[in-house]
Formats: structure tokens, C-alpha cells, sequence
């Protein structure tokens, strides 16, 4: 169950049938936008947000130029499309009179995912604002960039406006927690061990997640705490369907990125390996037992 079903379950039983049957798309069920039709109506999915107002005053942040602070004239949708893969997940645009705009459809959809990001009952620690926020601000790090230099920046405030106006009990979504163990055991030898013809990934990201054992022997318990934090940044914990470690390597026709320059792991999504994979990122599978899928010959154990 993913962290909008469970929100889903927890805070709209009435709804939780509709849910259901939506269990396996990748994007929200549109049957959890009730936000412009009942406002003030306890706890909703939408956390009591205005979606109409999202539609006036969020969604163009999303478009803007120039909006960058340190350098990055680059608009989030550039990033976040969810051909690309990262949270947020907004619609790729379509060409409306000549503009490059979201349908209706789209925004719906847009906003399911930005909901989640949000977190009314704490507005400022809401991932929508901590992202793009610069860390002299408290803001997170962000692959993106520093958009806002400080909290007092216009297009912070609105967002930030606009999220204290929803319903002061919707909280965050609840954040999974990557299993380490299970990670050090079953994760991290896939980058040592190639499919047929393939190489395998410490060939190209050993400065990032996949560092290099030491010669015929287990990685060190500090090098699988580097690679982790490393890989976490390519991870939305809790959904797999935002995970760029599970769609870069995916083939395109089974849906997955348009590029890779290191070529594809998994030719289906429902590969084994990436289910297995899918089911710790979900926080599911936890410590020292590996599924058969997940069971590598390369390091040596220890
Ligand atoms: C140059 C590409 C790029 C741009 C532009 C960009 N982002 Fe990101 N953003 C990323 C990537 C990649 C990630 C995932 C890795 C990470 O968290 O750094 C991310 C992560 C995020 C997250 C999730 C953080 C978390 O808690 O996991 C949010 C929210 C976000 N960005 C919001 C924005 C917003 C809002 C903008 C525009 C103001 C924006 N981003 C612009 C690339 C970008
Ligand atoms: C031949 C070199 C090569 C190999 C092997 C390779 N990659 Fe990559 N990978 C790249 C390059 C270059 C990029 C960045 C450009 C792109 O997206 O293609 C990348 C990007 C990625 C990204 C996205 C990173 C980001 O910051 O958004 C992920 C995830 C990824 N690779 C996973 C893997 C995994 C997992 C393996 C092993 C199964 C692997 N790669 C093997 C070259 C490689």
C-alpha cells in the first residue's frame, strides 16, 4: 500500500472502495479530488486545500523562469515531469492555442501529487517548501537547486499561504523508513553483479551509490552508510512509481526512463528483481534475509 492509499484508508474510509480498485496505477485516483466541491469537510485526501486556488497561484510557480536563486534559471517542470521520475511528478504539458499548458486533467492530477507533499498541520516543514528552499535557510539539499533564498521570498509565502489554509489535522504523509540491513545484504551487491552482457553499475557510478568493494572481500559497514545515503537521494520512500533507482534502468517500453546512458536492468516492471526491490522501498522488506531474487554470488560474505 502506498502512502496515498494508506492516507486514503485512514482519513476517507467512505472512499477507501474507490481506492482500491486503483491499487495499481501509478498516479492517484482521481476519485480523491474532492477539494473545490467540499471545502471545510473534515479530513479530506486534499487536506482541506483549495484546489482552485492551486490551479491560480501554485501551478504557475511550477512554469517560471528565471526563478532560480543560486544560478538555475530552470522551471520545476523542466525537472519534474514524471517521465523523469522525481517526487512532485507533475504532468508533462500538452500544447493548448499555442501554449504550452496542463488540462484540466493534468492540473487534477498534478495536485493529487503535490498534496502529498504538503503538510498543513506544520506548513513550513512541508517538502514542497524544505526542497527548493536554500540550506542557509533551512531549506533541505536539493538536486534542483536553491529556488528561494530565504522564507520571506514571494513565491515561498504563497505556497507557504496556501498550505496553512488547509486543515490544521492533515499532517505529512507518513515517511517509510529504507530498511539499512536489508540494503547492505540484498541491494547493494546488484551493483556488482551484471545482467548477461551488461556492465555492471560501479563501472559508472562509483562516486556515487555504487562504491567499489575492497578487493575480494564485503563492503565495509561505512561504505554500504555512504552508498545508502547516496542511493536515498534517487528513492521517494514509500513509492516506487517516484523512484528514479527503479525507473532509470527500466526499460522504455515497460515504462521506463526515455534515457539511460548505462542501458536497462529490467525489460518488464514486473521483473523479480524490481519487485523485490519495489517491496524495500515500500518499507516492506526488512533485514539480513534476501529473497530468492535478490541472492548474489559477488562479494564474498563475510
Ligand atoms: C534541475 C532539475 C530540478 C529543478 C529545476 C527542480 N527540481 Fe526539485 N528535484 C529534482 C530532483 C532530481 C529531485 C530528487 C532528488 C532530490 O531530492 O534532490 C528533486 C526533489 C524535489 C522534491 C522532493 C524532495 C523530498 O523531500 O524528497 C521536491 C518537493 C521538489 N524537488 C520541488 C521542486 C520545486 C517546487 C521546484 C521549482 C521551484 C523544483 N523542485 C525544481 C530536480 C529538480
Ligand atoms: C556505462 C555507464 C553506466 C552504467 C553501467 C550504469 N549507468 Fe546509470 N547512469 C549513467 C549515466 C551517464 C547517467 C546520467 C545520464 C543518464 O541519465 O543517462 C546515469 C543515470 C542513472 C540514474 C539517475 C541518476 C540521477 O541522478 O537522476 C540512475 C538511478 C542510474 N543511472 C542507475 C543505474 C543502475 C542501478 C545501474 C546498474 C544496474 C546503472 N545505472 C548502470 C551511466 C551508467
Amino acid at each position: 500500500m502506498n502512502s496515498l492509499q494508506k492516507i486514503i484508508l485512514a482519513l476517507a474510509l467512505p472512499l477507501s472502495l474507490v481506492a482500491c480498485s486503483e491499487q495499481e496505477s501509478s498516479t492517484p485516483a482521481p476519485q480523491t479530488q474532492t477539494s473545490a466541491q467540499s471545502p471545510g469537510t473534515s479530513v479530506a485526501p486534499d487536506k482541506g486545500l483549495d484546489y482552485d486556488y492551486y490551479v491560480a497561484n501554485i501551478e504557475p510557480i511550477f512554469l517560471k523562469h528565471g526563478g532560480g536563486f543560486v544560478g538555475t534559471d530552470t522551471a520545476c517542470v523542466s525537472c519534474h515531469t514524471t517521465q523523469a521520475n522525481a517526487p512532485l511528478g507533475l504532468q508533462p504539458l500538452t500544447e493548448i492555442n499555442g501554449q504550452e499548458r496542463w488540462t484540466e486533467e493534468q492540473s487534477r492530477q498534478n495536485f493529487n501529487n503535490v498534496v502529498m507533499l504538503v503538510n498543513p498541520s506544520a506548513p513550513e516543514t512541508s517538502r514542497l517548501l524544505l526542497a527548493p528552499l536554500a540550506t542557509t535557510a533551512g531549506g533541505d539539499r536539493h538536486s534542483g537547486g536553491n529556488f528561494w533564498n530565504s522564507t520571506d521570498d514571494p513565491d515561498y509565502r504563497i505556497i507557504a499561504d496556501w498550505i496553512a489554509s488547509g486543515d490544521p489535522d492533515a499532517g505529512a504523509d507518513p515517511i517509510v523508513e529504507l530498511d539499512f540491513d536489508f540494503f547492505r545484504n540484498c541491494v547493494q551487491p546488484i551493483f556488482v553483479n551484471p545482467i548477461d552482457n551488461a556492465m555492471p553499475c560501479i563501472e559508472c557510478h562509483a562516486g556515487e551509490f555504487a562504491i567499489p568493494p575492497p578487493p575480494n572481500s564485503y563492503w565495509t559497514v561505512d561504505q554500504s552508510r555512504l552508498s545508502f545515503e547516496s542511493l536515498s537521494y534517487l528513492i521517494d520512500p514509500g513509492r516506487p512509481e517516484s523512484s528514479r533507482f527503479l525507473h532509470k534502468p527500466l526499460h522504455p517500453n515497460a515504462g521506463g526512463d526515455l534515457m539511460h546512458n548505462g542501458g536497462r536492468r529490467w525489460f518488464s516492471q514486473d521483473d523479480p528483481e524490481r519487485l523485490a526491490l519495489a517491496e524495500w522501498v515500500r518499507g516492506n522488506a526488512r533485514g539480513d534475509q534476501c529473497p530468492a531474487p535478490l541472492q548474489f554470488p559477488n562479494p564474498p560474505r563475510p
